[in-house]
């Protein structure tokens, strides 16, 4: 990257799900606030996100938390470069606020307007993690919506080389959970609970799919852990959920690792790097970090509030997005279906 001349801030806003999220962002890398305002608690009385509800909050939230972002940074909008934001994938009604939002003050602030590929946005999170990280690489994103292997060339250069062909691998951590009595959202309950728990008490199948297949499919190991428990039922025998949160994650995490990794030696790369809700799950961090290290790659990951929705790692993004010179008009519209490298 050439050197900037003038410090570039950008100010970002995310709001694709159930976060909304505000942050100032400085040459890309330097996160002067970062501001989340969680709705999981709502949520959670519902067992899972309701599109409705979380569009209507994020109205009512969207004002405060970019005026506590600037506060927080000690910056004016006046002194913003642009105004970055998420516009797909997501909830469309979701992500209709920031897009609204963010169209709005950029228009009476007579700002550049940036729309953020939401996953993009979570690879980028890496690089406020590692300020001296950079392209190329192999990133793995799990989040609550996405299992996607992507090769990365170069910033903004994203070759998708394997997705879910079912569930996200969050999904499943989420849809398990609920099975085994744990609420949402599951993945972190699921993380706390196996850590108590045998990983080989249950054998859960690794679905590996076709040999040269980079992609990922969920939803077979959700319904095993779902006829185990049934089974268990049945036939009156107990069920241990810390064993069984344990014995899915395990198979779980053996196929991502084994994936990531496959792809990096094929590929020719030498850096890995995590993205996404479920990167910062504990036993996923630590058997990709062991991989990495028999097989002399690097590992990146974003600490655990970098890997979750927010706006410090849309903000990333966007200054990516603006050195190469990209501006979006006012006609700058909500993509649920967003794909990954497309405008
Ligand atoms: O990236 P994210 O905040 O939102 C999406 O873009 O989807 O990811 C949320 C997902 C949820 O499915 C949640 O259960 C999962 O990330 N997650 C975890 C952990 N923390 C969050 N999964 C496994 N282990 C964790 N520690
Ligand atoms: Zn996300």
């Amino acid at each position: 990257m050439e050197k900037q001349e003038k410090d570039v801030y950008i100010l970002a806003v995310e709001s694709s799900c159930d976060e909304t999220a505000a942050a100032v962002v400085k040459n890309g890398r330097w996160v002067l606030s970062n501001v989340i305002s969680s709705q999981i608690a709502l949520h959670t009385l519902y067992g899972g996100v309701v599109p409705e509800i979380a569009s209507r909050k994020h109205i009512e939230n969207i004002d405060g938390v970019i005026r506590q972002a600037l506060t927080d940074a000690g910056m004016t909008l006046a002194e913003m470069d642009a105004v970055g934001v998420t516009y797909g994938p997501g909830l469309v009604g979701a992500l209709l606020v920031g897009v609204a939002e963010a169209k709005a003050i950029a228009f009476a602030a007579d700002k550049p307007l940036i729309g953020v590929h939401h996953i993009e946005g979570h690879i980028c999170a890496n690089y406020i993690e590692d300020k001296t990280f950079e392209p190329p690489y192999i990133a793995l994103v799990v989040s609550g919506g996405h299992s996607h292997l992507v090769q990365v060339s170069d910033y903004g250069k994203y070759e998708i080389l394997g997705r879910t062909r079912d569930d996200a691998a969050g999904e499943a951590y989420d849809k398990v959970a609920r099975a085994i009595g744990m609420g949402y959202p599951g993945g972190p309950k699921i993380d706390a609970a196996a850590k108590q728990g045998d990983p080989n008490a249950v054998r859960f199948p690794r679905v590996f799919l076709e040999e040269e297949s980079y992609d990922f499919s969920f939803s077979g190991l959700k319904s095993a852990v779902l006829n185990y428990v049934n089974k268990q039922k049945m036939t009156g025998e107990p069920i241990v959920p810390e064993d069984i949160a344990a014995s899915f994650q395990q198979s779980v995490v053996e196929v991502l690792v084994e994936k990531t990794v496959k792809a990096a030696k094929e590929r020719g790369m030498k850096q890995v790097a995590l993205a996404g809700g479920v990167a910062s799950n504990s036993a996923l961090r630590a058997g990709m970090r062991a991989a990495c290290e028999r097989e002399g790659l690097s590992l990146h990951i974003p600490s655990p509030v970098l890997c979750t929705d927010n706006a410090a790692m849309i903000g990333c993004a966007a200054y990516y997005e603006y050195l190469a010179g990209v501006r979006d008009g006012w006609d700058l519209n909500a993509n649920p279906n967003l794909k990954l490298g497309e405008r």
